[in-house]
C-alpha cells in the first residue's frame, strides 16, 4: 500500500528504466545468436526477470556479475544451443515472455510447457496458437486452446503468409521468431502498425527482414544471428508517468534523459501535445537502430481530445494514464477502438473507469474505450491497482494532483515494469 499527496513542486530528472519490450527481445535474440554480447541499461523489471529465468531454464548462459551491475552478459549458443527445460517454464505476469518464447520453442526439438500467474493464465492465446499451427507447430492450450498453460512439442516449421487481424506486437514477434528457423519465407500483413522492436533488432543482428507498407518480409536464417552489444533506450511507457505528472501538476519541471522515441511507441507524446502539453524533445539520435531523445515537460493547461484508430496501438499501455490526464483537462475526452485493453494484465477499461470514479472523476465506460468529462480536479480516496502495474502508477500520478490523500492498495506491482518508481516519485516531490 502507498499513500500519495499532492506536492508543492515536482522538479527533477527521474531515472527511467530501460525499455521493457526491447529488453525482452535483446535477451531472446542474443541467446539465439552465436557469440557473446553485453546488454546495458536493461529493464530491471520483474517481467524481464521472467524472460531471463525461462531462458536460463532452457540452457541459456545469461550472467549478471552482481545485483546492480550496469550490464548483462549473454553467451549465445545459436538456435541449436537450447535444451529441454527440466520443469514448467513460468512467465509470471509477462505475456511478452510467454508469447515470444512460444514462437522460438515451436521450432525446437523438445517439449516445453509454459505457464504464468493468474492474470497471464486468463489472457488470450488462441491468437498465438492459430498462426503457429498454420506454420506446422504442435501447440496446445487450456480451454480448447484459449489459455495458458501451453504445451509445445517443437518441430520443423514452414514459413507463412499471414494477415494479423489483431494489432499485437507479441503475436507478430512470435511468428517472426518461428519464421527465423522455418523452411521458406514468412510474410506478415498487420491490420494496424504495432511496435517494431523485433524487426529493428533482427535487422541489426543480420537477419534478412524488410518492412514495406504494413507488410513484413522475413527470410529464414541461413547461418546464425550476430551478437551485438546493445544499450537499451529509456522506456517511454515508464517515462510517460512523469510526462503526464509534469503536464498536470501546477508547479512542475521534469527532464527525462535518453528516452526511446520509436514512432510505433510515441502515441502518448502525440496525444499529450494535441492536448496542449508543454513537452519538448531535444538531442535526437539513433542508438542501436532505435531513435532516442531527451524529453522535457513543464506544467500545462490541458484540453480534451478524441482518439481512436491507428494511434491506439502506439499508446496502448498508456491509456489508463491518459485517462488521468483527461480528468484534469478541460472538456470531453473520447477514447475508442481500444478493446484490446480488456485483455491486458487487468481489464484496463473496467479497472481505469472504476478507480477514477472513486477519485471523483466523471467517466463512462464504452465497450472499446471510455468517455471522460474533464473537470479540472480529483479527490483523494482509497483505490486499488487490481495487481496491474500500469494501473498502480497511473493512480499514483492521479494522487499527485488529487485533493487530500490517495491510498493505493497493491501499489508494489509497479515493480513489474518500474522498480524504483516510488522512490523516484519521492525524489521529484517537494511538500
Ligand atoms: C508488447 C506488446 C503489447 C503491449 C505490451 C508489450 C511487446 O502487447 O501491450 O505491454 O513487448 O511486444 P500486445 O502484443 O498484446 O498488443
Amino acid at each position: 500500500m502507498k499513500t500519495v499527496r499532492p506536492p508543492k513542486e515536482l522538479v527533477g530528472e527521474p531515472s527511467v528504466p530501460g525499455d521493457k519490450s526491447i529488453t525482452h527481445r535483446a535477451l531472446i535474440l542474443s541467446t539465439l545468436a552465436s557469440g557473446s554480447n553485453r546488454i546495458s541499461n536493461f529493464s530491471p523489471g520483474m517481467d524481464c526477470q521472467s524472460t531471463i529465468s525461462c531462458l536460463r531454464a532452457l540452457g541459456a548462459r545469461i550472467v549478471k556479475k552482481r545485483d546492480n551491475a550496469p550490464f548483462i552478459l549473454v553467451h549465445g549458443a545459436g538456435s541449436a544451443g537450447l535444451i529441454e527445460a527440466k520443469n514448467v517454464l513460468n512467465a509470471g505476469n509477462s505475456a511478452t515472455t510467454l508469447r515470444l518464447l512460444s514462437g522460438v520453442l515451436a521450432t525446437q526439438p523438445f517439449l516445453s510447457i509454459l505457464t504464468g500467474d493468474v492474470s497471464l493464465r486468463s489472457r488470450p492465446m488462441k491468437r498465438l496458437i492459430e498462426p503457429l499451427r498454420l506454420m506446422g507447430a504442435e501447440i496446445y492450450g487450456r480451454g480448447n486452446d484459449s489459455f495458458a498453460p501451453l504445451v509445445i512439442k517443437g518441430r520443423r516449421l514452414s514459413g507463412i503468409d499471414y494477415y494479423l487481424g489483431v494489432p499485437s506486437a507479441q503475436i507478430k514477434s512470435a511468428i517472426l521468431l518461428a519464421g527465423l528457423f522455418a523452411e521458406g519465407k514468412t510474410t506478415i500483413k498487420e491490420c494496424q502498425p504495432s511496435r517494431d522492436h523485433t524487426e529493428r533488432l533482427l535487422s541489426r543482428m543480420g537477419a534478412e527482414i524488410k518492412s514495406d507498407n504494413g507488410n513484413i518480409y522475413l527470410e529464414p536464417l541461413k547461418g546464425h544471428l550476430t551478437s551485438v552489444d546493445l544499450c537499451i533506450p529509456g522506456d517511454i511507457s515508464s517515462a510517460a508517468y512523469w510526462l503526464v505528472a509534469g503536464a498536470i501538476h501546477p508547479n512542475a519541471k521534469i527532464k527525462i534523459a535518453g528516452c526511446g522515441i520509436n514512432p510505433t511507441r510515441t502515441g502518448i507524446l502525440d496525444a499529450l501535445l494535441a492536448m496542449g502539453a508543454n513537452i519538448k524533445k531535444e538531442n535526437r539520435r539513433l542508438e542501436g537502430n532505435e531513435p532516442v531523445a531527451d524529453l522535457y515537460v513543464e506544467s500545462s493547461q490541458l484540453r480534451a481530445i478524441e482518439i481512436g484508430g491507428d494511434i491506439i496501438p502506439r499508446l496502448i499501455d498508456e491509456i489508463p494514464l491518459l485517462a488521468v490526464a483527461a480528468c484534469v483537462a478541460s472538456g470531453r475526452t473520447v477514447i475508442r477502438d481500444a478493446g484490446e485493453l480488456r485483455v491486458k494484465e487487468s481489464d484496463r477499461i473496467a479497472t481505469t473507469v472504476r478507480e477514477l470514479i472513486r477519485l471523483g472523476a466523471e467517466v463512462e465506460e464504452l465497450p472499446d474505450g471510455m468517455v471522460i468529462y474533464g473537470r479540472g480536479h480529483l479527490f483523494g480516496a482509497e483505490v486499488s491497482s487490481h495487481f496491474d502495474h500500469r494501473i498502480s502508477m497511473s493512480l499514483a500520478v492521479a494522487g499527485l494532483v488529487a485533493e487530500g490523500e490517495t491510498i493505493i492498495h497493491g501499489a508494489d506491482v509497479a515493480d513489474i515494469s518500474y522498480p524504483g518508481f516510488w522512490a523516484e516519485l519521492e525524489k521529484l516531490a517537494t511538500y
